[in-house]
């Protein structure tokens, strides 16, 4: 695989789960209480970012688009991340339920990288890291998990590399299976 020129990140997940904080959050590096559905798309230029390649990064909201937008935006990314709130059960149960499978569903061959991005653990005393990595177990795509706060910033730019990561230097664990033997 030749080095991109540029990445396109996409967030998707249940509503409320904070995808909009996260990006504004990033690019003001301060959490904003009044954020709109959808964040306008943003290009980080090279010089900023740790890979040095520009980076777009794409918000999606069910309010203001349809699901055909949706497929589309899939289709048009490098990597998906995609969030839930680590105090909403249902926002984790709809990651395997709904959003891995519709991510699978849009694209044909060669499968998309998936970052699953663990959103509001400022409001929670504990970790959804062992439900994540049962689901990673089904999932290979996914080539990493993070625990974040847009209201602290904890995790946020690391967030964001690991997606950058996941285009320019995908492992993942097909690397590993062919290494071993
Ligand atoms: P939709 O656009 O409806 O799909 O939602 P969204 O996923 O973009 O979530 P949004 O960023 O609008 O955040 C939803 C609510 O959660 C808002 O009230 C945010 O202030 C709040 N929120 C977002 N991130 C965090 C966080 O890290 N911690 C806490 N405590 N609240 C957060
Ligand atoms: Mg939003």
């Amino acid at each position: 695989m030749g080095m991109r020129k540029n990445v396109r990140i996409l967030l998707v997940g249940d509503r409320s789960v904070g995808k909009t904080s996260l990006i504004l959050s990033l690019v003001s590096e301060e959490f904003n209480e009044d954020v709109p559905p959808k964040a306008e798309e943003i290009t980080i230029p090279a010089d900023v970012t740790p890979e040095q390649v520009p980076t777009h990064i794409v918000d999606f909201s069910a309010v203001e688009q349809t699901e055909e937008q949706l497929v589309d935006e899939i289709q048009r990314a490098h990597v998906v991340c995609v969030v839930y709130s680590v105090d909403d059960e249902d926002s984790l149960d709809h990651v395997t339920s709904h959003w891995l499978p519709l991510v699978r569903s849009s694209i044909q061959g060669t499968p998309l990288p998936v970052i699953l991005v663990g959103n509001k653990v400022d409001l929670v005393d504990y970790s959804t890291i062992d439900m994540v990595m049962t689901i990673m177990e089904g999932y290979p795509e996914i080539e990493s998990c993070v625990e974040c706060s847009a209201r602290t910033l904890k995790n946020i730019s690391e967030m964001f590399y690991y997606a950058q990561k996941a285009v320019l230097h995908p492992t993942g664990p097909l690397y590993v299976l062919e290494s071993q033997d």
